[in-house]
């Protein structure tokens, strides 16, 4: 019988931002984001968490090599945002409100392709100690 089993790789980039909708007024943004919407940006320590969820290969005992993974998510996700200004910086928040809601579902959306289609990927980013958020796809 296939066993099911998930594995976890962590990462952790730093990053800056700031969270601001053209559309509303300064007052509402102030509000709406409290610091998040200081308007000369600020840093968070961003951790990722990454998992992994398949069957057991019954030759190599593994979901998914971790050094692949490892690999995968530096390569890929903290290259890319680390020490980078997300709203300045990157496509992928050039129009889009860098809430750790919206990067973690961009982050899923640059993993998810790379694994094989037998697999299922799990995306938690913790943006403070306290904040965190999940997304699964
Ligand atoms: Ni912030």
């Amino acid at each position: 019988m296939t066993k099911i089993v998930s594995v976890f790789r962590k990462a952790h980039f730093n990053a800056a931002h700031r969270l601001h909708l053209p559309e509303l007024s300064e007052d509402e943004n102030k509000e709406l984001f409290g610091k998040c919407n200081n308007p000369h940006f600020h840093g968070h320590n961003y951790n990722l968490e990454v998992k992994v969820t398949g069957p057991v290969d019954p030759k190599t005992g593994y979901v998914i090599d971790l050094k692949i993974l490892n690999t995968l998510i530096e390569d890929e996700v903290c290259e890319r945002f680390d020490h980078k200004n997300l709203n300045l910086d990157t496509e992928e928040f050039a129009n889009l409100n860098p809430t750790a809601e919206n990067i973690a579902i961009v982050i899923y959306d640059i993993l998810e392709p790379k694994l094989a289609s037998n697999l299922s990927l799990s995306v938690r980013l913790y943006e403070t100690p306290r904040n965190f958020v999940e997304y699964n796809g």
